[in-house]
């Protein structure tokens, strides 16, 4: 198992911080990446050629954890981490989901609200602001639990296993993917790079791929299945397909977002090279990970 952590002075608001970075950050990621907030997916061997690539990619991300998954059409689903709705409006247009979507960012409940009318899903489709281990998630009430790269920002996943087993009926299904860290001891720079990446990601720690594996099943998750997604994501962080060499209106812009709205914007732009780092030497990986309720037939 291996598990990196940023000091314990960092994490302690680490809730009102990532709500801040995603507020702040909005209009910037929607700008520049769309709005759906997680990696791309390629076959190995394929690149991203341009910014339009983005959304087929990231589109694709979507349904290979439905396939990976095996989540049914018409599903109960509780979405952690709902972003912009990307994925709650795929789950919700395409495979007639309902879809309750919580996020630490009220910027993200505007957005994913607007989409949702815009694209005629709002009858299926709910989004508010709430911490998922804040209290308050329905119990047995859901036939998937579904966190799309929201779980590295958590920093209490034990705990996030526990509520999701609680929120999921007897027979559902778990669906997440999210970066971690390689197994194994990293090196001095290693462990540097991974330290600049949770401090500009707003990230508590990484876990290992195979220590999620252990947490899904300490909570009482039965079936449990890890894929390594770390190859096939790992375009998403080439500079020019992440748009880092054209921020709208170039650096002066960027630093002008800086001074006009804290350093959320600069952590923005800095972490696209340490991810791209990362993923290129496999110290940092994505990993997928569904696991079933026991207690009944799927
Ligand atoms: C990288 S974005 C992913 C958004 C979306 N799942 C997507 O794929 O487009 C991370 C999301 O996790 C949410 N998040 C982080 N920690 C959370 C927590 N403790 N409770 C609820 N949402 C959380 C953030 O507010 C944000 O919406």
């Amino acid at each position: 198992m291996n598990t990196q952590t940023l000091p314990g002075f960092v994490t302690a608001h680490l809730g009102q911080a990532v709500g801040a970075y995603y507020d702040r950050t909005a209009d910037l990621y929607a700008q520049l990446w769309g709005d759906d907030i997680h990696l791309g997916y390629w076959d190995a061997g394929e690149r991203p050629a341009t910014a339009a690539d983005r959304r087929p990619a990231t589109e694709r991300l979507i349904r290979e954890l439905v396939g990976f998954a095996g989540i049914a059409p018409g599903s109960r689903v509780l979405d952690v981490g709902c972003g912009h709705g990307g994925p709650a409006l795929y789950l919700a247009g395409r495979l007639g989901c309902e879809i309750d979507g919580i996020t630490l960012s009220g910027e993200q409940v505007g957005r994913a609200t607007a989409r949702a009318a815009e694209e005629g899903l709002s009858g299926r489709t709910g989004f508010r602001v709430a911490d998922v281990l804040g209290g308050g998630i329905a119990e047995g009430a859901y036939d998937v639990v579904w966190a799309m790269e929201s779980l590295m920002h958590i920093p209490d996943r034990p705990a996030f296993f526990e509520v999701a087993l609680r929120a999921l009926r007897p027979g559902g299904v778990l669906a997440l993917n999210t970066w971690a860290v390689r197994e194994g001891p990293l090196d001095a720079a290693e462990s540097d790079l991974v330290r600049r990446i949770l401090h500009n990601q707003v990230l508590p720690s990484l876990d290992s791929i195979e220590a999620h594996r252990r947490m899904a099943e300490a909570a009482g998750f039965a079936q449990v299945r890890t894929a390594d997604w770390t190859i096939q994501t790992a375009g998403s962080w080439d500079l020019d397909f992440a748009q880092l060499e054209q921020p709208a209106g170039g650096r002066a812009h960027m630093m002008q977002l800086a001074r006009q709205r804290g350093a959320e914007v600069l952590r923005f732009f800095a972490a696209v090279p340490l991810m791209h780092k990362g993923f290129t030497t496999g110290v940092v990986t994505c990993g997928a990970l569904t696991a079933v309720k026991p207690g009944a037939a799927r």
